[in-house]
């Protein structure tokens, strides 16, 4: 079963808790954590993740854009987060590791990005150790409302073959330019969590927006 997960990236930020609840028939909400560093945007942080966990029972998907994120994992764990995934490109590996071992510690599921650019084969040491999500970024992250990179489906492919070889459990993600069509592509090559901002939240009917989604 497909899980959908509104980006509040394209939400009213004086208006979040209205924007929280026009999108409670999706499953999972998409946190996106931008430092302006690993990214050249700056978006949210540790204090509206704890709002949010404040006015919120949904599952707060949390996607860390920060340079050497293990320093923030305590942080966001403690905001209440349900998951936090960090980028791959983020850090040297044993870091990453160490970040994903506090995870674990903190009972927080945790997850790891791909950008564009970084190749399938480098989720294999990740899966082997054991994960609970992929995220393949379809887009350069940092901005909602950008154009889908197609030429990321193979990839989105092999790594569901990776998943299904060496750690079965694990959810493959894919944010960045996801539409209704586009969707349907990424469902085909495997993903089975969908993040959508402007197509969620630029859509005059919400509800029907994120059923499209669905397939
Ligand atoms: C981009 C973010 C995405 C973004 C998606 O860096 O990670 O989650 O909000 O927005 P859309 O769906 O508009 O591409
Ligand atoms: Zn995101």
């Amino acid at each position: 079963m497909v899980k959908i997960a509104p980006s509040i990236l394209s939400a009213d930020f004086c208006n979040l808790e209205r924007d929280i609840q026009r999108v409670s028939t999706a499953d999972w909400l998409h946190v996106d954590v931008m430092d302006g560093m690993f990214v050249p945007n700056i978006s949210i942080g540790v204090p509206v993740v704890q709002s949010i966990r404040a006015h919120t029972d949904m599952f707060l998907d949390t996607h860390l854009m920060v340079e050497k994120p293990g320093r923030y994992v305590d942080a966001f764990a403690k905001a209440g987060a349900d998951l936090l995934s960090i980028h791959l490109e983020a850090d040297m590996p044993p870091a990453i590791h160490a970040a994903l071992d506090r995870m674990e510690a903190l009972g927080v599921k945790k997850g790891i990005v791909l950008r564009p650019i970084t190749a399938a084969e480098a989720v294999v040491p990740y899966l082997e150790r054991g994960l609970d999500l992929i995220l393949v970024m379809t887009v350069e992250p940092g901005f909602g409302g950008q154009s889908f990179l197609a030429d990321q489906l193979p990839k989105i492919s092999a790594i569901r073959a990776l998943i299904d070889r060496y750690c079965p459990g694990c959810r493959l993600e894919v944010d960045g330019g996801v539409n209704a069509k586009t969707a349907k592509d990424c469902i085909a090559a495997g993903a089975d969590v969908l993040v959508a901002g402007s197509a969620i939240y630029g859509a005059t009917d919400i509800p029907a927006a994120i059923a499209a989604l669905r397939g």
